[in-house]
């Protein structure tokens, strides 16, 4: 009796040199995917060294494209299966966040869907979108629930203009495009809407959406400050240790019956909370707990409601993503002891 060859699916990962993307990618490679992704500079040894040694554990192809050039995506894209658009600019001290962030973003986004369309082998698409896309707005209040009916208001964010306002834009049109795009090109499209994302990375430096998670343990009052007012702006400190939000993707992909946007958070605290929470896990960090009168309570939920409807349920809860991270940042020298 003959038998039928194997034929590995093939996913292609967009910006395969950050935080979230190499760990999904050695989730694919785990689960018999074979991988294309891009990278700004293929000939940076130090930015893809960690891409390199994720080679050893299955068929992963390394291609140089940008978010900013049209057709840059057409090669690593031909043939996939599936496609995981993850990069995105970020440049949160940019004094033109238009043209460093929220211009790129948006024009990434049809480039990646357009190489899709043009592909014509591609199942499904999953956008790497943000909680930063739908806490945003101007209400006022205690445990209001956002889900993914709602979207970040741009029109506050862009008169306004409040530290770091570039960002949540840029992610919020970008979401936006796409989905106009999937639209009209009858592209299968999922968004997965992650909070700030700590854990462990295999990137040769550290993220800094570690750093800031963990500021209130290394204290670095820069981070705390930029932590306050990521509270301030977004109505939470909402966290997800980035291997759910990574396995969050390959669910989405795989689940025939997914669709559209999903939240994917699995810890809505405040600034001051975290701080108890830190300080009697970790009191060796002597982590400061009075914050005068900044809100005890955030004002907003972030729901994964839909995700977990579907089927997904969290590994990791607040004490496991606090004792990976802390075991990761004294690995990587930032914390002493
Ligand atoms: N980390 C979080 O806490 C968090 C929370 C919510 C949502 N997200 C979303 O998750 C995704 C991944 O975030 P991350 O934390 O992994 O970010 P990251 O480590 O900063 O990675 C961003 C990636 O985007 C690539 N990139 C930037 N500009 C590009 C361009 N013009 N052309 C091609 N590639 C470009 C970068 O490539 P280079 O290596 O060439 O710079 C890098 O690979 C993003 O969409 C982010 O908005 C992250």
């Amino acid at each position: 009796m003959a038998t039928q060859p194997i034929v590995k699916k093939t996913a292609c990962v967009v910006g395969g040199s950050g935080f979230v993307a190499s760990l999904l990618i050695k989730l694919l490679l785990g689960k018999g995917y074979a991988v294309n992704t891009t990278v700004r500079n293929p000939d940076n040894e130090k930015k893809i060294s960690h891409l390199k040694a994720l080679q050893s554990l299955g068929e992963l192809k390394i291609f140089g494209a940008d978010l900013t050039e049209e057709g840059s995506f057409d090669a690593p894209v031909a043939g996939c299966d599936l496609v995981f658009h993850v990069a995105t600019p970020v440049n949160f001290a940019s004094e033109d966040p238009e043209n460093d962030m929220i211009k790129p973003a948006v024009q990434g986004v049809l480039n990646v869907l357009n190489a899709c369309a043009k592909a014509k082998t591609v199942k499904r698409v999953v956008l790497t979108s943000s909680a930063a896309a739908v806490s945003i707005n101007t209400l006022k209040g205690t445990d209001l629930v956002v889900d993914e009916t709602n979207w970040t208001d741009v029109e506050f964010l862009s008169t306004q203009k409040p530290p770091t306002w570039g960002y949540p834009v840029s992610k919020t049109l970008a979401e936006k495009a796409a989905w106009k795009f999937a639209e009209e090109n009858k592209i299968e499209l999922i968004t997965v809407i992650p909070s700030l994302m700590t854990g462990a990375s295999l990137t040769p430096d550290i993220p800094s959406s570690i750093q800031l998670g963990a500021s209130l343990l290394t204290g670095n009052e820069f981070l705390i400050n930029a932590m306050k007012g990521m509270h301030m702006l977004s109505g939470s400190i909402s966290i997800t240790h980035v291997e759910d939000v990574c396995q969050a993707h390959i669910f989405l992909a795989e689940k025939e019956s997914a669709s559209g946007r999903y939240v994917c958070c699995a810890i809505n605290t405040s600034v001051p909370e975290l701080a108890k929470f830190l300080n009697k896990r970790y009191p060796q960090y002597q982590v400061p707990t009075d914050f005068g009168d900044f809100p005890s309570k955030p004002k907003l939920i972030i729901s994964s409601e839909k995700l977990i409807k579907e089927g997904f349920s969290f590994k990791y809860g607040i004490e496991d993503i606090y004792d990976q991270t802390v075991e990761y940042i004294k690995a990587k020298g930032l914390l002493k002891h």
